[in-house]
């Protein structure tokens, strides 16, 4: 089976991701920062794991003494932290990915996936979205997913690794662990607020829109793109469905009848059934590999009070 290595797996997506490959079958080693997690469960499902700071060379080089088949790139500094020092943020969210791809390569690594974002398109979207829209960051957390997709670009172009991105959407859902950096992302913080406050107080008017993908979903993409992923290829991981916050902030209000929902802004979407049609971020790519979303937004937010409830 496949020797996969996963940098960032003690993070909200890399845990689950571990997690989902390990129970599939794959030979799965992770790589943690700042420390390995204590839960013996998890831990169970490894062939290694390793403590390190991708900003150090000479640690990565020890773990590429070892082969692996292929490696699922998470690292990276989230919007908050991006916004600092850029000599500070390329070293982590940028040269990483450029040192992995160079020392991995020669040793006979087949795949490279790494994990982006569709902030690269910055701002404002409009109708179905494609892997072919072109990048326009306006921020430095896109602009530097972006410098690491290019570097991908290169090694698949010069080197015999497949390079594969990752397009990702909005991912929501349990985290493995509760201290995982994932209670800022939207779906989770408002049901966070509502299982908590008994209440939602939206900070906009409710009209955004976002396309939202529960982390079940998102293993499941990285297992089809290592198997069937092509080189220099994009793909968005996303569910395909957009929904405005107000319609997201009913869906989880509705899980607790007394409770309320109130917007910091006039909200002109609050009690709309429908979004308008916006955008969609195109996944037919992926979905063409065989991806199907499996959880409804439904589905998964009632998951999450659950989770949130014990
Ligand atoms: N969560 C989402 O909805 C979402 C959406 C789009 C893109 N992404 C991207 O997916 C990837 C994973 O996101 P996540 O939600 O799991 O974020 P996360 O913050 O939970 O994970 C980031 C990981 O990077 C590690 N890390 C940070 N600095 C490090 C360093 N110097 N050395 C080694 N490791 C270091 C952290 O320990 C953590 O494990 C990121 O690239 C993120 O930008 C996430």
């Amino acid at each position: 089976m496949m020797k996969v290595l996963v940098t960032g797996a003690n993070g909200y997506i890399g845990a689950q991701i571990c997690r989902y490959l390990s129970q599939q079958g794959y030979r799965v080693s992770g790589l943690c920062y700042p420390r390995i997690p204590d839960d013996e469960c998890w831990r169970r499902g490894f062939d290694d794991l390793f403590v390190c700071d991708v900003r150090d060379a000479d640690a990565l080089k020890r773990i590429a003494e070892r082969p692996f088949d292929a490696i699922v790139h998470l690292v990276s500094l989230d919007h908050h932290q991006s916004s600092g020092d850029p000599a500070l943020v390329a070293s982590i969210n940028v040269t990483p990915t450029w040192t992995l791809l160079d020392m991995f390569a020669p040793r006979g690594l087949k795949k490279f996936l790494y994990f982006s974002t569709i902030h690269v398109y910055g701002v404002t979207l409009h109708g179905a979205v494609t892997e072919t829209h072109l990048p326009r960051c306006v921020t430095p957390y896109a602009l530097t997913h972006y410098m690491s997709e290019t570097v991908c670009r290169y090694f698949g172009d010069r080197s015999d690794v497949t390079c594969l991105v990752a397009r990702l959407s909005n991912s929501y859902g349990p985290p493995v662990f509760p201290d995982n950096n994932c209670w800022w992302l939207v779906v989770n913080d408002l049901c966070r607020s509502m299982a908590v406050d008994g209440t939602i107080t939206l900070k906009s008017d409710g009209s955004p829109l976002r396309d939202f993908i529960h982390g079940y979903d998102v293993c499941r993409a990285v297992q089809i793109l290592l198997e069937k992923g092509e080189n220099n290829q994009v793909y968005h991981v996303s569910s395909g469905i957009t929904y405005s916050i107000a319609e997201l902030a009913e869906k989880i209000r509705v899980t607790a009848p007394q409770s309320k929902v109130t917007a910091a802004q006039t909200p002109p979407a609050l009690a709309s059934a429908a979004a308008p049609a916006g955008y969609t971020i195109d996944n037919s790519k992926l979905r063409a590999l065989g991806f199907m979303p499996e959880y409804t937004l439904e589905r998964g937010i009632a998951e999450l009070m659950e989770y949130l409830a014990n």
